[in-house]
Parts: structure tokens; C-alpha cells; sequence
């Protein structure tokens, strides 16, 4: 139970530090919890723009989440409105990548993971389009068997599925208080959530009990049970992030 405990990390938004250049602050959180993988929290200020470096499918995969303000991304010739929370993952380097900031400071979790063979497979299996840009309110929404068998009435979005990036996955919980997730306990899945707009839960991993808000972020280990809890004047709402190591050596 102790060791349990002590897997799960949690980045507490009060720590967050903007440090802006040329209109944009970028900080790195968790990089304890899995190295291979960077999770970054950004701000591009309203009115800026900016150009983002993009890497071979030989190399790494990113995402981009924006969780607030509105802009646009602009990918080789094709653009995409951020008119709401919305994903985007790029084409590898095929196309040149540029975010612009509209007149609200713009949001953003930038991850980038590292493409191994496994993931290269999987893609060419589904024939995933890349870019893909995906608004929220158009993720499709889906009910766990678990959530629905405990009378839980979250409501879950797939936003990114399982394989059509490789080993990375990604997904929406929302629901009014009280309502909960129940415990539950993925062998092959380290789990980042996001907090995001009023979360106000407790969530329960690993045998402790956490409060988190929006802007928190969590990382919970493979093996490890996990469930969420949320009182009547609650509410849960949190992007979840994903990568399974099945076809690692675990
Ligand atoms: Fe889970």
C-alpha cells in the first residue's frame, strides 16, 4: 500500500511559473514520471504567433490541447479555427506548423512522445489522416462498461483511439456533482489527467485521496487502482492521456 502510494504524482497549478518570450511561456511538469515523454504546459499570448518544430515519424509524435483562449493552427496550407477546446496532432514534418493566438491568450498542453515500431504498425493498420484536428464538443462520446455498470453518469469521449496513434490515447471525462468513477485498475497503462475548467473532484489512486482543480495534473502508474469522487456542488472534468506499454517489456 505504501509503495502504491508513492507512484502517484501530482503537479499542483499553484506551482506553475510563467516565464513569456516573445509571447509564449512554456514550463515542463512531470518529467519524473515517465522520461520519454514530455508534458508541457504553454501560454501563447493574444496577438502572437509562433512556429513550432515537427519531427519524422521515425522520431517522436505530438499533441496539442488547447484548453482555453482561441487562435488557429496552421499546417502546410490547411487551417484549422480554435474556437473551442480542440486537439491537434500534426503530420509528422510533412508540413510546416504555426499557431497564432486570436485575441484571448491561448492555452495549450503540448506533449510529445517518441515513436517506436509498434507505433508505426498500428498507424499503417488503421490509416489514421494526419493532421487531424478534433473539437471537443465533436469527440465521440462512448460509455465504459465499468462506469455504466456502477450507475456512474460521467459522460467519456474518445479523442484519440486506441491505435490510431500508435500507443497513445487520449479521452474526456465530464460530469456535474455528485456523480463518480469507480475504482478501477488499467495492467498496461501509465495515465496522465488533466484537470481542466472548474474541476473541483477528489480523486482516489493508489489508495490516497487527492483534491484537484482545474490546471492540476496527474500521473498515475500501470497497476495502480484509481476512481474519482465528486460531492453535489462538484464537478468532474478532466482530459485523460494515455500510453500503454502492452507491447513493452513491463
Ligand atoms: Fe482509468
Amino acid at each position: 500500500m505504501e509503495e502504491e502510494m508513492s507512484k502517484i504524482s501530482i503537479f499542483n497549478h499553484e506551482e506553475l511559473k510563467h516565464s513569456f518570450q516573445e509571447g509564449f511561456s512554456v514550463s515542463r511538469i512531470l518529467a519524473e514520471t515517465c522520461p520519454d515523454v514530455d508534458l508541457n504546459l504553454c501560454t501563447l499570448q493574444a496577438g502572437h504567433q509562433r512556429s513550432f518544430p515537427v519531427y519524422s515519424r521515425m522520431d517522436k509524435m505530438q499533441i496539442f490541447v488547447f484548453t482555453a483562449g482561441c487562435g488557429m493552427v496552421q499546417s502546410g496550407s490547411q487551417l484549422f479555427a480554435i474556437d473551442e477546446q480542440s486537439v491537434f496532432i500534426p503530420d509528422f514534418d510533412r508540413e510546416e506548423l504555426v499557431i497564432t493566438a486570436g485575441d484571448a491568450d491561448l492555452e495549450m498542453i503540448h506533449i510529445v512522445g517518441p515513436m517506436n515500431d509498434t507505433d508505426r504498425r498500428q498507424m499503417d493498420h488503421c490509416q489514421y489522416v494526419l493532421p487531424r484536428f478534433v473539437r471537443f464538443s465533436e469527440a465521440i462520446q462512448y460509455t465504459e462498461r465499468f462506469t455504466q455498470e456502477s450507475g456512474a453518469k460521467v459522460k467519456q469521449h474518445s479523442i484519440i483511439a486506441g491505435r490510431h496513434l500508435g500507443r497513445y490515447t487520449m479521452g474526456w471525462v465530464i460530469g456535474q456533482g455528485p456523480d463518480f468513477v469507480g475504482q478501477h485498475t488499467h495492467p498496461s497503462l501509465e495515465q496522465w489527467y488533466f484537470m481542466l475548467q472548474g474541476a473541483d473532484f477528489t480523486y482516489d489512486a493508489g489508495n490516497t485521496q487527492i483534491d484537484v482543480k482545474e490546471g492540476d495534473v496527474s500521473f498515475t502508474p500501470h497497476g495502480t487502482s484509481h476512481g474519482s469522487t465528486c460531492r453535489e456542488d462538484g464537478f468532474i472534468n478532466y482530459l485523460w492521456f494515455e500510453l500503454n506499454r502492452a507491447w513493452d517489456e513491463i
